[in-house]
C-alpha cells in the first residue's frame, strides 16, 4: 500500500491495520457496557433480534456510505462534504459529528476512567473485599467524589493523546494491533469461565430464547440508537477512518465484517456477563450499574474470582481506549487541515478541552448533581444530546446525501458496487429504509423529553 496520499496525509499501512482500527472504534463501552444492560433492561434475546435487523438495514448500509464517503475524497469530516457538493449545505452533517465527538469524548473518557480506577481496585484486592450488599454504594459513592474520578479521567485522556499525537501508522494503527488481540484473548477467557459456571444455563437462554412480549416501542428505539452509537456511525468517525484508505479495499466487505466483529464482540460480552449474574442469583436488569455493581459482587463468589475481576476491568478499559482514539481523531483530522494546525498540537489542544467538558460531567454525578437540564444531569444530557439527537441525526443526513444528494452510479461506484442488485439494495436502503426508521427515533425522543 502507498504510505501518503496525493493531499500528503498518512495512509493506512495494511489492511488488517485498517480493519483492527476500525473495529477498535466500534468495539467499546457500547459493547462492554451500554449493550449488556440494555439487553438486560429489555427483556434479553427478543431485543438482541431487532438489534440485529437494525445492525444489517441500518448500521450496515451508512457504514459503508461513511466509508465511501472517506475514501473518495481523503479529507476529514467536514472537508468531505464540501469536496463532493461544493456550496452546499450538506457540511453541516460533518459538523455535527465534530460536535458530537467533542460531547461523547467527554463523557466517554469519564467512564473510561471509572474502568480505570476498577482495575487498579481489582488489582490490589480493594474491590472484592467490600461486602456485596456495599457494592452499590461503594460505586455511588465513587463516582459521586469530586477529585478522585477526574484524575482517572484525565489519566485516560492522556493516554488516548499520547496515542492520537503519533498519527495514523505509528499510533492509531500500531496501538490497534497489539490492543485488539488482547481484547479478544480476554474475553474469550472470560466467556469460557462465565458459560461453565453451574447454573450459566439461565443466562444462556435468557440472551438466546426470545420473549417477545417483553419488548416494548421503546425498546425498539433503543435497539436502534444503539446500533449507531455501537457501530461509531453519524459522527464522521468511519468517514474519517475511510479517508485514510487506499483504493484498493473493498469497502463492502470490510463494512459487513466489520460489523460482524462489533456485533459477535456484544453478544460474546453478554456470555461472558449473563451466565455468571445467573448462576449467582443476582438481577440481570440492574441497568447502568450492572458491570461495576452486579459484577464484582459476582466475582466474589467465583473461584480465582479476583483474576477475573482484573481481567475484566482491563478488557473495559482498553476497549474503552481503542473507541476514544477514533473519537478524539474526527475533531483533529478536521483542524489539521482546516487551520494548518500540526497534529501535536491539534491533538493537545482539542484533547484538553474535551477532557475539561468532561468535568462537570463527572461532578454532576456528585457535588452538581443538583444542577439539571430538562430534568436530566449534566453527564446524563450531554449522553442524550449526542447518542439520542445528533448521532441518528448525523446518520440521517449521511443515508440522505449519499442516497439523494450523489447520483446513484457515482454513490455505487465510490463503494465499490456496481449498479447491480446489491448496489439498487443499498440505494434504497439508504434513501427509504433508514430515513423513515431513523425520523421515527427522532419523534420519539423529542415526545419523551416533554419540553
Ligand atoms: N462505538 C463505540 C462503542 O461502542 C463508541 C463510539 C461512538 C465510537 C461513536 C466512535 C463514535 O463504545
Amino acid at each position: 500500500m502507498s504510505q501518503l496520499d496525493p493531499h500528503g496525509r498518512e495512509q493506512w499501512k495494511t489492511r488488517s491495520g485498517f480493519m483492527l482500527a476500525a473495529m477498535g472504534s466500534a468495539i467499546g463501552l457500547g459493547n462492554i457496557w451500554k449493550f449488556p444492560y440494555i439487553t438486560g433492561e429489555n427483556g434479553g434475546a427478543a431485543f438482541i433480534i431487532v438489534y440485529l435487523v437494525c445492525i444489517a438495514l441500518i448500521g450496515i448500509p451508512i457504514m459503508l456510505a461513511e466509508f465511501s464517503i472517506g475514501r473518495k475524497t481523503q479529507k476529514d469530516a467536514i472537508g468531505s462534504f464540501q469536496e463532493l457538493t461544493p456550496g452546499k449545505p450538506w457540511f453541516v452533517t460533518g459538523l455535527f459529528g465534530v460536535v458530537a465527538a467533542f460531547l461523547i469524548l467527554s463523557f466517554y473518557g469519564v467512564v473510561a476512567g471509572w474502568a480505570l480506577s476498577y482495575t487498579t481496585k481489582a488489582m490490589n484486592g480493594e474491590l472484592l473485599s467490600i461486602p456485596a450488599e456495599q457494592m452499590g454504594d461503594h460505586f455511588g459513592g465513587f463516582i459521586g467524589t469530586s477529585l478522585s474520578p477526574i484524575l482517572w479521567q484525565l489519566l485516560f485522556m492522556f493516554i488516548v493523546i499520547v496515542i492520537v499525537v503519533k498519527g495514523i501508522k505509528e499510533g492509531i494503527e500500531k496501538w490497534n494491533k497489539i490492543l485488539m488481540p488482547t481484547l479478544g484473548v480476554l474475553l474469550l477467557i472470560l466467556v469460557i469461565r462465565s458459560v461453565t459456571l453451574p447454573g450459566a444455563g439461565d443466562g444462556i437462554s435468557f440472551l438466546f430464547s426470545p420473549d417477545f412480549s417483553a419488548l416494548s416501542t421503546e425498546a425498539v428505539l433503543v435497539a436502534l440508537g444503539h446500533a449507531f452509537f455501537s457501530l461509531s456511525l453519524g459522527m464522521g468517525t468511519m468517514i474519517t477512518y475511510g479517508s485514510y484508505l487506499p483504493k484498493n479495499v473493498n469497502l463492502p466487505t470490510a463494512s459487513v465484517g466489520i460489523s460482524l466483529a462489533d456485533t459477535g464482540f456484544a453478544l460474546f460480552a453478554g456470555l461472558a456477563i449473563f451466565p455468571a449474574v445467573f448462576a449467582f442469583g443476582m438481577d440481570p436488569g440492574a441497568g447502568p450499574g450492572l458491570i461495576f455493581i452486579t459484577l464484582p459482587a459476582v466475582f466474589e463468589l467465583m473461584p480465582f474470582g479476583q483474576f477475573f475481576s482484573v481481567l475484566f476491568f482491563l478488557l473495559i478499559s482498553v476497549a474503552a481506549l481503542t473507541s476514544a482514539i477514533s473519537i478524539l481523531e474526527v475533531p483533529v483530522a478536521y483542524f489539521i487541515r482546516k487551520f494548518g494546525w500540526t497534529r501535536q498540537k491539534a491533538t493537545w489542544i482539542l484533547g484538553t478541552i474535551i477532557f475539561l467538558f468532561g468535568i462537570p460531567s463527572s461532578l454532576s454525578l456528585g457535588a452538581w448533581s443538583g444542577f439539571t437540564i430538562f430534568g436530566l444531569n449534566f453527564f446524563d444530557a450531554v449522553d442524550f444530546l449526542a447518542s439520542n439527537i445528533l448521532l441518528p441525526l448525523g446518520g440521517l443526513l449521511t443515508a440522505l446525501f449519499v442516497g439523494w444528494a450523489l447520483k446513484p452510479k457515482q454513490a455505487t461506484e465510490m463503494a465499490d458496487l456496481s449498479e447491480s442488485t446489491i448496489g439498487k439494495l443499498w440505494i434504497f436502503a439508504l434513501r427509504f429504509v433508514a430515513p423513515v426508521l431513523i425520523v421515527f427515533v427522532l419523534l420519539f425522543v423529542t415526545k419523551i423529553i416533554q419540553f
